[in-house]
C-alpha cells in the first residue's frame, strides 16, 4: 500500500468478485444497504466509509454493506468468513485510532440502519437498543422517558453505541456513572462464522460463570460484529448546573479536585481539565467570547447533577466561594441557565475539533498517576521544542502541545497539532511518549482503544503473557482472522 509502507496486504484474503458482490446484493435485496465500487464506479460514495473522522488514515475498500438485522450480520460474515473475505466492522465512524476504517479492501459492514430501540423498562432503567444507534438519539429517548444515558462525549451526535461499547468508550461523566464494563448488562455479537451470540441478559446480576460479554467491550471489532445492546440508565437528574474555574498551576487543580470531592460529593458529575493552550486554540477556531476575562494556564468544568436545584446551587456557590478563598481557585464563573451551562460545555467539548479544524494531529490518550498528569505535556513541548518544530510561523511543522482531559479519572489527552502531517514529528514523539508512559506503569490507552494507530506499541502497557492469551481469545472467536485485520492484534 502507499498509504502504509511498513504492512503488507495478507494474501490469505480473497480479492472481490462480481460474484462475491451478487451475493451480498441479493442478500440485502435493497439498494440502500449497499455501496458498490466492484461492479460500478462508486469511489465518491465510498469514500467517507475510507477516511476516517481525523483524515488520518485511509483504506481502499470497494465494498460497504449496511446490514438491516442480526440474521443478515450473520449470514454477512459466514459468507465473509467461508470465502477467506476480510472485514471492517463500523459504527458512525469517529474513533480516533484509525480502527474503523479499512487499511486495504477489506469490506466495511457499516450499522447505521441498525438503529432501533428495541425496549424500555421505566421501573429499571434498562434499555434494550440494537448497536447502530446513535448515542445522542438515544439519550433523547431516554430523556422523553426521565432517563440518561449512562455516556456521554462530544462525538455523541455521529458515534453509535454499538461503537461505544466496541472502544468502551470513557467520556465525559465516566465519574459519575462509571465505565460501560459496569452498565452494560447484556449484548448480542455475531462472531466471525456467523454464530450469533446471544447474552441480551437485563439482570443487574448474573454471576453464571464467565462474563463473556466484556470481551467484547472494548474489543475494538476484532472477535465479533455487536448487534444489540442491553444497558442500564441512571435516572436523569433534575437539576444541573456547570462551573468555570481558571487556576494558576497544575498543584491547583490537583487541590481544587480533592475539594470538589469533598465538599460536591454525591452531586458532582464531571471534572474535566483544560491548559491553556487547548483553550486559545478552540477561541481561535470558533472566535467566541472566553467564560473568564483573563487567561490561566489552567482550567477546570466542574458539572454537578442532582435532585434539587437551589440545594445543589447553594452547595456549588459555597464550593466556588470556598476554593477562591482558600486561592485554589484564581477566577470562577457558574452558569447561569441552560445557554450558559451549553457554552461552557463547549469550551470543553470543541477542543477535538478545534484541533481537527486546524490540521493534522498527533493524538495520545493516556492514563497516568495524577500527581504526574501534565509532567507529559511539558516534557513532550520540551522535546518537539528542542527538535526545532514548534513555532509560530509557518516554517515549523508543529503549532501548539497542548492537554486536556478527565481529570476526575486520570486521563489525559496529550495533543500535538500540526500545520501538516510530517514524518519528523512522529519520530519525535513515538516513541518517546511510550516509554514516558510505561516508565510510570500507565497506559497508553486510557479510552480510544488502539485501531491502526498503537498496532506497534501494545507491549508498553501489557506484557507478553497478557498479550498471548488476548491471542488465544482473537484465535478462538476468529480463527480466520478476517475480522479487522492488520490492526492491534
Ligand atoms: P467507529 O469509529 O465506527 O469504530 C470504532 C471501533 O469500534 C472500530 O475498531 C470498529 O471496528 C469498532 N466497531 C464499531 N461498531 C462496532 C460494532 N457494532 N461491533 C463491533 N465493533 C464495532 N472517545 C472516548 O472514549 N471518550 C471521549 O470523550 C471521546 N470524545 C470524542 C469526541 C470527538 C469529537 C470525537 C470525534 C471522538 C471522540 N471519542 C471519544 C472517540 C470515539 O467517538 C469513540 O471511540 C466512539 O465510542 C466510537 O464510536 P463509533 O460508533 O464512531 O465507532
Ligand atoms: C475528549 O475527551 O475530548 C475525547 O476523548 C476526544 C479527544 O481526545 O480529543
Ligand atoms: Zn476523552
Amino acid at each position: 500500500s502507499e498509504t502504509y509502507p511498513d504492512i503488507q496486504r495478507d494474501k490469505r484474503f480473497a480479492q472481490l468478485t462480481q460474484e462475491h458482490v451478487a451475493f451480498f446484493r441479493n442478500l440485502l435485496g435493497t439498494d440502500s444497504a449497499i455501496i458498490d465500487g466492484v461492479t460500478s464506479d462508486a469511489a465518491d460514495d465510498i469514500e467517507p466509509f475510507n477516511s476516517d473522522w481525523m483524515r488520518k488514515y485511509r483504506g481502499h475498500c470497494k465494498l460497504v454493506l449496511k446490514p438491516g438485522s442480526t440474521d443478515e450480520v450473520s449470514k454477512i460474515l459466514k459468507y465473509c468468513n467461508d470465502n477467506m473475505l476480510a472485514v471492517v466492522p463500523q459504527g458512525g465512524n469517529t474513533g480516533l485510532v484509525g480502527g474503523s476504517v479499512p487499511v486495504f479492501d477489506e469490506i466495511v459492514v457499516n450499522m447505521s440502519r441498525m438503529n432501533q430501540i428495541i425496549e424500555f423498562d421505566e421501573v429499571s432503567g434498562t434499555l434494550v437498543a440494537e448497536a447502530g444507534c446513535i448515542l445522542e438519539g438515544a439519550d433523547h429517548f431516554l430523556a422523553s422517558k426521565g432517563y440518561i444515558f449512562p455516556l456521554d462525549l462530544g462525538a455523541k451526535g455521529s458515534c453509535h453505541i454499538g461503537g461505544n461499547l466496541a472502544t468502551n468508550a470513557g467520556g465525559l461523566r465516566l465519574l459519575r456513572y462509571g465505565s460501560l464494563h459496569g452498565t452494560v448488562l447484556g449484548i448480542e455479537v455475531v462472531l466471525a462464522d456467523g454464530t450469533v451470540v446471544d447474552d441480551l441478559c437485563k439482570l443487574r446480576k448474573n454471576n453464571t460463570g464467565y462474563d463473556l460479554k466484556q470481551l467484547f467491550i472494548g474489543a475494538e471489532g476484532t472477535i465479533g460484529i455487536i448487534t444489540k445492546v442491553s444497558i442500564q440508565c441512571p435516572q436523569r437528574s433534575a437539576a444541573q448546573n456547570v462551573a468555570f474555574f481558571g487556576l494558576e498551576s497544575f498543584d491547583k487543580v490537583q487541590q481544587a479536585f480533592r475539594e470538589a470531592k469533598g465538599q460536591l460529593s454525591e452531586i458532582l458529575s464531571a471534572f474535566e481539565l483544560m491548559d491553556e493552550g487547548s483553550q486559545a486554540l478552540v477561541r481561535q477556531v470558533t472566535n467566541n467570547k472566553r467564560p473568564l476575562e483573563d487567561q490561566y494556564p489552567f482550567y477546570c468544568l466542574i458539572e454537578t447533577s442532582g435532585s434539587n436545584a437551589d440545594h445543589d446551587s447553594e452547595k456549588l456557590q459555597a464550593f466556588l466561594e470556598d476554593v477562591m478563598e482558600k486561592g485554589v481557585v484564581a477566577d470562577g464563573t457558574l452558569a447561569q441557565d441552560e445557554t450558559q451551562y451549553r457554552s461552557l460545555w463547549a469550551w470543553r467539548e470543541g477542543i477535538t475539533e478545534a484541533l481537527g479544524h486546524l490540521g493534522g494531529v498527533y493524538k495520545y490518550d493516556v492514563s497516568i498517576p495524577i500527581k504526574e498528569l501534565y509532567q507529559l505535556v511539558e516534557d513532550t513541548r520540551a522535546r518537539v521544542d528542542a527538535a526545532g518544530l514548534l513555532g509560530d510561523t509557518d516554517e515549523y511543522p508543529v503549532r501548539a502541545v497542548v492537554g486536556y482531559g478527565h481529570m476526575g479519572d486520570g486521563n489525559l489527552h496529550l495533543n500535538v497539532s500540526t500545520r501538516r502531517f510530517d514524518e519528523r514529528v512522529e519520530k519525535v514523539l513515538e516513541p518517546f511518549v511510550y516509554e514516558w508512559i510505561a516508565e510510570r506503569q500507565g497506559s497508553i490507552s486510557a479510552e480510544h482503544g488502539l485501531g491502526l494507530m498503537k498496532k506497534k506499541y501494545i507491549g508498553y502497557s501489557r506484557n507478553p503473557t497478557m498479550v498471548g492469551l488476548m491471542r488465544n481469545i482473537k484465535n478462538t472467536f476468529d480463527p480466520k482472522g478476517i475480522l479487522n485485520p492488520y490492526k492491534y492484534l
